[in-house]
């Protein structure tokens, strides 16, 4: 039986780690070549070489937060590749604690890379994504968006993390009610607690308190919400999945 997304290319952004390496293999065994994308170029070709043997696979060193970047990024995929049929906006930070005399750089840093970066893969790939909607044998092509539960609760000591992932809530929307007859589809992934690199970006005084939030409870890992992700863009052409909130059991809120 042929996969599901045999004959499409996944472009993913921050495929360098956690969340985005986990769901360029989980697309990968569905059928699709890869374009992994981030600014750690040695771990995307660590995984492309763990990838190449049953893939096609490509890498591109980008910073998101660099439009003539993103540009390329775009450009040379779609060069290798001949086409781009799935992007994967997966790349982000989550810099927490308290909004009273946060270093604002930490600000920017989740505005440029959630927000901003997430705003220019999308719009440099649109073009090619409506191309492959109407040339490709699956007739649709797919925007993922990975966002957060802190896109969907807010939360003290997580103001500016919210309303970046918020943000991406509610442009995921406007952009699906744009392309519906266009068969772009667009889908929101918000995921909980999940065991990667993200939160290790944070000050000392910020982790001590993220493992009195969360150090009890059985996080999910990177697979699970590659899962959720990969679910979203297997769907026949009619049904469009546009968000998902998905945490661990035992994560309250
Ligand atoms: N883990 C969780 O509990 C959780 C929960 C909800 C939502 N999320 C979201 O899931 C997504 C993936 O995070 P993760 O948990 O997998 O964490 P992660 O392992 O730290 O992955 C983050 C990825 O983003 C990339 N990235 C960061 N800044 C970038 C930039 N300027 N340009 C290009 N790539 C950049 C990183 O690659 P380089 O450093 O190599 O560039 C890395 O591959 C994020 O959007 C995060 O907000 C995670």
């Amino acid at each position: 039986m042929s996969k599901k997304l045999e004959g499409t290319v996944a472009l993913v952004t921050g495929a360098s780690s956690g969340i985005g390496e986990a769901t360029a293999l989980a697309l990968a065994a569905e059928g699709a070549s890869i374009a992994l994308a981030a600014r750690r170029r040695d771990r995307l070709e660590a995984l492309a070489d763990r990838m190449k043997a049953t893939t096609t696979v490509s890498v591109h060193e980008t910073d998101v937060t660099d439009e003539s970047q993103v540009e390329a990024m775009v450009a040379n995929a779609v060069a290798e590749h001949g086409r781009l049929d799935i992007l994967i906006n997966n790349a982000g930070v989550m810099l927490l604690g308290p909004i009273e005399d946060a270093p604002t750089e930490e600000w920017r840093r989740m505005v440029n890379v959630n927000v901003l970066g997430l705003l220019y893969c999308t719009h440099a790939a649109l073009p090619h994504l409506l191309g492959a909607a109407t040339d490709s044998g699956r007739g649709v092509a797919d925007v993922v968006n990975v966002s957060s539960v802190a896109g969907r609760v807010a939360r003290r000591d997580s103001g500016v993390y919210n309303a970046t992932k918020w943000g991406v809530v509610a442009f995921t929307e406007s952009f699906r009610q744009e392309f519906t007859t266009r068969h772009v589809r667009a889908a929101v992934v918000e995921p909980g607690a999940t065991a990667t690199e993200l939160a290790f970006h944070n000050r000392k005084e910020v982790l001590e308190q993220m493992a009195k939030n969360f150090g009890g409870i059985e996080m999910m890992q990177s697979e699970d919400i590659a899962n959720a992700i990969a679910y979203a863009v297997t769907q026949p052409r009619h049904v469009s999945v546009n968000e998902i909130l998905v945490r661990p059991t035992e994560q309250e809120r």
